[in-house]
């Protein structure tokens, strides 16, 4: 199966000429990833021109309301994104889910842009992701609860992936140990199953968290399908890196 690799470039970079040329770069390596199915998601803004010529590369969104249309000052519709040439979208990334306890979104809210974005026949990639570990490994049971509440009931699973990613590896100086993603990627494969039934198994699963070249080849033998790649994304030398050696592993 072919790798996903989502590159979320968030707030960056400032203007169209820089985000042209990051573009331009990362189709001229992505045409060349064998193996490996690149998504990039870039401030919506630049979505309309890069979707001109996406060669390899297909595109995301990195949010979208969960209404198709109406009042609602500042937000962008699925059906907008879709008409702009997007064919992902992430959704409840921890930094849209608030990291203050009772801020940002809700799961219930993300639950409902889930549904909007698979009813719109695009695929949604799904964040979750605990804020710490202590020592009683509470975590799994926020996990659960967390997936739990933000999937929508019948959610088409052929159009949804998980991206496990940890807020205290977001952002952070390394990424999670590999060897404890492999426990994580069983564990999360059986929550997939408990809320999905069987066809949890087609859902692909993907970590997040500060993976560069040097981490993004044990990580991917965790039996994860791909990753969730912020700051190595937005730099096209150490995206080529990290795509060289995830193609390599
Ligand atoms: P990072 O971001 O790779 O810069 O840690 C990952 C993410 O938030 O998706």
């Amino acid at each position: 199966m072919k790798a996903l690799i989502v590159a979320n470039w968030k707030m960056n970079p400032p203007t169209s000429r820089e985000a042209k040329k990051l573009f331009d770069g990362t189709k001229k390596i992505a045409s060349r990833a064998r193996g490996i199915t690149v998504v990039v998601a870039p401030p919506v803004l630049y979505t309309r021109e890069f979707a001109k010529h996406t060669g390899a590369v297909s595109l995301a969104a990195q949010n979208v309301h969960a209404e198709v249309r109406g009042s609602f000052t500042g937000e962008i519709s699925v059906l907008q994104v879709k008409d702009a040439g997007v064919k992902y979208c992430i959704v409840g990334h921890a930094e849209r889910r608030g990291l203050q306890e009772g801020t940002g979104e809700s799961d219930a809210q993300i639950a409902a842009k889930v549904q909007a974005v698979t009813n719109a026949g695009m695929t949604a990639i799904l964040c979750i992701g605990e804020k710490e570990r202590g020592a009683e490994a509470k975590h799994f049971n926020f996990l659960r609860e967390q997936l739990r509440a933000s999937l929508p009931d019948g959610v088409a699973t052929g159009r949804l992936v998980l991206a496990y990613e940890p807020l205290w590896a977001i952002g952070a100086s390394e990424p999670m140990r590999a060897r404890d993603m492999q426990e994580m990627a069983i564990f999360l494969r059986k929550l997939l199953l408990e809320n999905l039934g069987s066809s949890g198994q087609n859902v692909k699963i993907l970590y997040g968290g500060s993976v560069d070249a040097t981490t993004a080849p044990d990580l991917m033998k965790t039996g994860i399908a791909g990753l969730l790649v912020g700051r190595a994304s937005v730099d096209i030398r150490t995206f080529t890196e990290l795509l060289r050696a995830v193609a390599g592993a």
